[in-house]
Order: structure tokens, then sequence, then C-alpha cells
């Protein structure tokens, strides 16, 4: 079975304000799908009130709300209580900073990694040195970016209290096999793990449970939906950290690592993502009672495929010329390599062919992403840094194509 991609397209609107345009920004910001904005102008447009009161609007508020965390729990496979809707992922790392650091003592040891975004490596890099706790930085190969587990596990000790890393990078697109490492973690420390998904997200809603690890988080507007990001914390890890909200909301799971207070609209407009799902499944599988976090494992295969299509053309063609460097895998080899495309052009600034492919109606960027870590130790000036086109199962093959003639032209 294949991806229906005029379905897929459908369920976007703003594809249709101008066909001609190339959406490859996507790692910034995915589009948003009809069924958020549905619900988001609903919620503003008839339940614009304070929610969870006994009156109709507030009561349909806080139902909207609660409908949007019981499916997002549920997509997860986790339960109500191990979930958080926090304003961005930087809020909730920093947030979480707080909540983990304060466990940490003089000596302790934590895994970070120079692959991540900025918000999962210097919140916890800062709170490590104000508490005396020994950095250990899992680092990249300086020519592809990518990570070696097995230098991972070199690195675990006794004093290990957690290890951060991204899903996937914003950068070097492949992804890191989340569940084998985790494995690995337990099996040889007590170290716990939280993982950035931000980057992996967008292509699949994995199961937690299967994932294994302690902490998860990613944002929602990089999956079709609004400005929020969700938090997963493990029930265990949960009860071994303090609340970070007012002290009479302390004990609430949902508000324990929210001190910034739910943005009601936004929040109740994130089941708009689970229906955007929903509608995806039923239209390639039918009716069926399977669950939701079985109907991501059921769409998955269909994405990946048509992402991986959309890829392979790319990356052949940056791998084979001369004036790129292309960074992460060259190639789809495991149904582990994202459509997110990084390359660093030799001639010319990442900011000229960047400017180029916009004018051609690419939308596309150049920078270092906020993985300013990454970008550094791969040699890359860090404001200059690459050009990353950042596909998602909406494009078509004939952006692709677009794409690679565009490159064409503006390489020489
Ligand atoms: C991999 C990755 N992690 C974290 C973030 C930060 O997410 P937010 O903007 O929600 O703070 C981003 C944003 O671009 C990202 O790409």
């Amino acid at each position: 079975m294949q991806l229906d991609l005029e379905f897929v397209r459908q369920q976007f609107s703003q594809l249709n304000d101008n066909p001609e345009i190339v959406f490859a920004s996507n790692a910034g910001g995915s589009l948003v799908c009809n069924q958020v904005n549905d619900l988001m102008d609903h919620y503003n447009r008839h339940t614009r009130v304070q929610p969870y009161s006994r009156f109709t609007p507030s009561q349909e508020a806080g139902q909207a709300m609660d409908r949007a965390k019981q499916a997002w729990a549920d997509a997860l496979n986790i339960s109500l209580s191990e979930l958080t809707m926090g304003p961005s992922t930087s809020m909730n790392t920093y947030v979480m900073a707080q909540a983990i650091g304060a466990t940490w003592n003089e000596g302790d040891e934590i895994i970070v990694t120079n692959q991540d975004h900025e918000a999962n490596s210097g919140s916890w890099r800062r709170k490590a040195l104000e508490k005396g706790v020994t950095i250990k930085q899992w680092a990249v190969d300086k020519e592809t970016g990518l990570l070696d587990p097995n230098q991972l596990f070199a690195l675990l000790s006794s004093k290990t209290r957690w290890v951060f890393f991204t899903h996937c990078s914003n950068i070097v697109g492949t992804e890191n096999p989340v569940a084998d490492i985790t494995k690995q973690i337990k099996a040889q420390s007590n170290a716990k793990v939280f993982v950035d998904a931000v980057a992996h997200a967008p292509h699949h809603i994995a199961d937690l449970k299967q994932l294994g690890v302690d902490a998860y988080t990613f944002s929602l507007y990089k999956v079709f939906g609004p400005h929020q990001s969700i938090l997963y914390v493990s029930q265990i890890v949960h009860a071994e950290l303090k609340s970070q909200a007012h002290y009479f909301n302390s004990g609430h799971p949902e508000y324990d690592f929210n001190p910034a207070g739910p943005q009601h609209a936004q929040v109740a407009a994130c089941a708009g993502v689970i229906d955007y799902f929903d509608a995806l499944h039923q239209h390639h599988f039918g009716e069926t009672s399977v669950s939701q976090s079985q109907k991501m494992a059921d769409i998955h295969p269909l994405i990946q495929a048509h992402e991986n299509d959309l890829s392979q053309p790319i990356l052949s063609y940056l791998d084979n010329h001369s004036q790129v460097h292309l960074i992460g895998k060259t190639h789809i080899e495991d149904n582990d390599r994202a459509p997110t495309i990084a390359f660093k052009p030799l001639k010319q600034s990442s900011a000229s062919l960047a400017a180029s492919l916009q004018k051609a109606g690419i939308g596309t960027e150049n920078g270092n992403f906020y993985a300013h870590r990454l970008i550094t130790d791969l040699g890359f000036d860090a404001d200059d840094g690459v050009v990353r086109i950042s596909l998602l199962h909406y494009d078509r093959a004939q952006d692709v194509e677009k794409i690679i003639l565009e490159l064409d032209k503006a390489l020489g």
C-alpha cells in the first residue's frame, strides 16, 4: 500500500495558496493541518473563556483540552499523568533541568552530545556546572556528524546520572537507535535517559514504552500542530523529582513540570494532529478499533516509504557533487534517514546558495539551526552554517525534481 498523497495534501489548505512553492524548511516548522486550524478556530470563536467551570462554554473548553491530552497520551502509549504540555521544548528542558538538576550532587556525571540542538544541551550543561557535576561529551564524527553508540557506552560509569541525546539531529538527519541505546545504557549503568525527539516526531510518533526512555520531548509546531511541546516523564522519575509548579499546584502531574500554565486554545487544538493521523489511518486502513499508538505504527511505513523516495534522489545528487560536503548518511539504508538533508557548499557561502534556492521558490534555509556546537565541530562557520532541505510527507516528487534542478543551477 502506498501513501495517498492527494488525500494528504487535501488536509493542508496552505498547500493550495501557491502550488508552485516547495516547502523544504519543515524542520523549522511544519504546515498546520486543517483539523488543527478548525479546532483552534472553534475554541477561539466559541469557548474562549476560563476552562473547567460549570457553565457551558467553559465546560466545553475543558473537555476540548482533556480530549487533546488523552489523545496524545494514547498515541504515545503513556498514561495521562506522564504527559505535560509545555510552551516549547526549550522551556521543557529548562524546567526539567531545574527539577532533575536538584537531584545531582558534586562528583556525579552526565553525558550530553554535540549533535543536539542547544535545547537538549545548554540547560543540562549549565545546571551541571552549577552543581559540580562532571559533563562528558558523546562526540560526533567530525566529517559526517554521526554518533557511534559504542563511544557512548565507553563513557558510562557508576557515577553517570543521566544521558541526554537526540532521537534524530535537526541537521544530521539520521535516527539514533533510541531503544537499543537505552537498553544498553540501562544494562551497563543506573543512568536515566532523556531524549529530544523534535526532529524525529514529524516523521513518526513513537511508542514510548517500547523505547524504554525515562523522558522524551518534542514540539508540535513541527508535527502539523500548534506552538506547543509534549513532554513525557515516566511515573517513576516523576515521583523522584520536585514539582516546579506553584506550591499549591504541586502534586498535580500536569502542572509539576509546566510552571508557565497551559495555553488553553493551543492545548485543545493539539487534538487536531491526532484527528489528522486518524483520518490518514481510516483512509488507508478503513474503520478499525486498533489503539491510537497502533494507528501510529500502521501509518509509519507509508509515510516512511514516501519520505525515503523524496530523500534518495537529493542525497544521491549531493553525494555525487564534488562541490558539496553532505552531512550524515549519504543514502537510505535501514529506514533510519529522515528527509532532513544538510550540506555545506564548498565554493560559495551557505547563505548565497540558500538565497538562490529561495529566489526560485524553494523554501529552504541556511544557518546553524541552534545546533551551534555541531556546526562548529564539523568545522563550519557557525553563522553561515549549512543549507538545510527538510521535507515532510506532504512534499511531492515534483518538488524534489525542482530542488535538484535549482541546486544544479546554483551549484554550477
Ligand atoms: C532538534 C530540536 N530540538 C529542540 C528544538 C527546540 O524546540 P522549541 O522551539 O520548541 O524550543 C528544536 C527547534 O528547532 C529542534 O530542531
